[in-house]
């Protein structure tokens, strides 16, 4: 149907006889003559219709938004005055000389280069919305991506293998999506959150090394850069250890970044702990592009009369800390306040400061109204620290430490962006040394960070046991510029140590069987040391493209509330659906 697409078509093709399909962008008529612009997946083409040939202007009259046509003609050259530099194929136009409308449309509901339209109406008419050439480039990128990542894989030996979707719950510490079986009444499926277990049978199986590009299921809160069912590039190898694969998936970036980003990242990645990504940027997944660091304080406010800084300064879970704000002596009462209100949402019960008009003055050039409270000892130490200069403000923060991580974390965030801190460039790093495990203090028992098949940097179970809070794992996680790409670890290899952990997490023994028997039987035939990585590929394409959320590099995402607008699901099935499925609905009436 077509000799070429709209968006090639340059000087090269002058004069030659084209023949275009695709959708009318825009349709304008001057004097006489009706300009089309025609849109395909490659860009936009400018299509004239001359009323010499009065049929077929006939047609182009009616022509209309989104309406597909082919186009033959001939390119020539735009009259002198009339190209235009911002399209890619604006030195050129098409002179019809055929037109064929192959399908008419109706008024779309919302016109294409419209900002302002609801997300759900993007959504329910998610076949438009995919037209716009931002969506389409962002589909085209994640092709190339997943492309590349395929062909650097298996390049390097892995091979792809496919994994089942119904399986039982897989713990990486959401909510299942669970199918009830037919055949078994009563008994559930539930969709992979991750394909964790199954790589790992994987490497027992002898194959060495795997790769998937595979969906996972989710059912978690959602944000940003959460959706129920999203896309994993999953990765495991055998015989490796954490040093080995870290350099072989920096690698893999690197290349990719050259190849479908045409940026150079610089390498070897930093590395950096979890413990002082929590101490320096109040995370585990830091924004290197943004400078400011929190600094402890605890020690030197032990002794102060405020007790909102005494207090947490001398509890072991608690921390003090502050964040120096450069030049923001020039804050309003007002941006404090928000500031204020914006550490609430994470858990903060205030946000004190000081403001430095001087610094040389030390007490006397500070402004604050919790100045009164600190000895001078306590202010010097807090200047020092900071490094604060005159012009700048300190915030702080004193609560339990992983509030005040959170709330100061966040804050860092935000106060970089608002005032333009926020460096360009693609920074990576790893986060590795986490804790093998976080203590849940409501339950009071040992939650995992990572997942229950982490390896602990010991080997001795006995060592893990004394001391559950204080062993490091042997996970790391990759971060790019404040997200979180991908996350792994060296896994437990050793059936003892495997229910040792299993144990710690309050996994008893007729459950870890029940739950995990097919693991810990594998574990006695011959499992070699292995160890993988998964990344978030929709959160990798979203930072290529510069995106603000995964929905906007997935061709047809759910809503904030885990729905598909487009075919309005989840939906009702019938009673005899249900029924065959040994489900009964309680009446919505009984609940009461
Ligand atoms: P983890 O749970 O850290 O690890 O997931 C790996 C990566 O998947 C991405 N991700 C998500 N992306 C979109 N929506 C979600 N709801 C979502 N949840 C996670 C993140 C994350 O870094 N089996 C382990 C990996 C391993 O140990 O090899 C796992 O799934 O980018
Ligand atoms: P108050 O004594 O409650 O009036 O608080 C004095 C100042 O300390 C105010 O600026 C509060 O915002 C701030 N503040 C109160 N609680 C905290 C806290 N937990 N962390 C940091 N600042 C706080």
């Amino acid at each position: 149907m077509r000799t070429h697409y709209c968006g090639e078509l340059n000087q090269q093709h002058i004069d030659q006889q084209i023949s275009v399909c695709g959708w009318v962008n825009r349709r304008r008529d001057h004097g006489g003559v009706i300009f089309v612009d025609l849109r395909d997946k490659k860009g936009m083409l400018q299509v004239v219709f001359d009323p010499d040939d009065a049929a077929m202007f006939a047609d182009a009259e009616t022509l209309r938004n989104e309406f597909v046509l082919r186009v033959e003609g001939k390119l020539r050259i735009r009259p002198e005055g009339t190209n235009n530099p911002e399209m890619p194929t604006g030195e050129v136009e098409l002179l019809a000389q055929r037109l064929e409308i192959l399908n008419a449309s109706e008024t779309p509901p919302f016109q294409l280069d419209d900002e302002d339209v609801h997300d759900d109406n993007r959504l329910r008419y998610r076949y438009i919305d995919l037209r716009r050439p931002e969506m389409q480039y962002r589909m085209q990128l994640r092709a190339r991506v997943t492309h590349f990542l395929r062909s650097w894989l298996e390049s390097n030996e892995f091979l792809d293998i496919e994994t089942p979707m119904l399986t039982r719950a897989t713990p990486e510490g959401a909510r299942d999506y669970l199918v009830p079986s037919r055949t078994h009444a009563g008994s559930f499926f539930a969709l992979p959150q991750s394909p964790q277990l199954f790589k790992q049978l994987l490497m027992m199986s002898g194959m060495d090394r795997y790769y998937q590009i595979v969906r996972c299921f989710r059912d978690e809160d959602l944000r940003a850069d959460r959706q129920p069912e999203f896309t994993q590039l999953d990765i495991e190898a055998s015989f490796i250890i954490e040093e080995d694969i870290m350099n072989l998936m920096e690698s893999m970036m690197r290349d990719l970044f050259a190849e479908v980003m045409e940026v150079e990242v610089e390498g070897p990645f930093l590395r950096m702990s979890h413990e002082e990504a929590m101490e320096r940027y109040g995370s585990d997944k830091p924004d290197l592009r943004i400078k400011l660091e929190l600094k402890t304080i605890s020690d030197v406010l032990q002794d102060v009369e405020f007790k909102v800084f005494s207090g947490p300064a001398n509890d072991p879970q608690g921390r003090v800390a502050a964040l120096c704000v450069p030049g923001g002596n020039e804050l309003t009462r007002k941006e404090i306040d928000d500031y204020t209100d914006y550490v609430g949402r994470y858990g903060a019960r205030g946000l004190a400061y000081i403001k430095c008009n001087d610094v040389s003055q030390g007490r006397e050039g500070l402004q604050s109204p919790i100045l009164k409270f600190l000895p001078d000892e306590a202010i010097e130490a807090i200047l020092e620290r900071t490094g604060a200069a005159t012009g700048d403000l300190i915030f702080f923060g004193a609560d339990k430490a992983s509030v005040v991580n959170e709330s100061l974390g966040a804050l860092r965030l935000k106060v970089g962006q608002d005032r333009g801190l926020v460096e360009p460039g693609w920074r990576f790093l790893w986060v590795v040394d986490f804790p093998m495990f976080e203590h849940d203090e409501r339950e009071n028992r040992w939650n995992a960070l990572h997942h229950p098949f982490t390896a602990p940097a010991t080997d001795n179970p006995d060592a893990l046991e004394a001391d559950p809070g204080g062993t490091l794992s042997r996970a790391y996680d990759m971060v790019l510029n404040g997200t979180e790409l991908g996350g792994g670890s060296v896994r437990i290899h050793d059936m003892e140590m495997q229910q040792r952990v299993f144990e710690l997490l309050g996994i008893g023994e007729q459950e870890a069987e029940e739950k995990f028997g097919f693991l810990l039987t594998a574990l006695k035939y011959g499992c070699p040391p292995h160890g993988g990585i998964a990344f978030g590929l929709d959160r990798m394409v979203m930072l290529m493209a510069g995106a603000q959320s995964i929905r906007d590099v997935m061709a047809f995402p759910k809503t904030q509330t885990a729905a598909c607008l487009l075919t309005q699901a989840p939906a009702p099935v019938s009673e005899r659906q249900l029924r065959e499925l040994s489900i009964r609905l309680r009446k919505p009436q009984a609940e009461s």
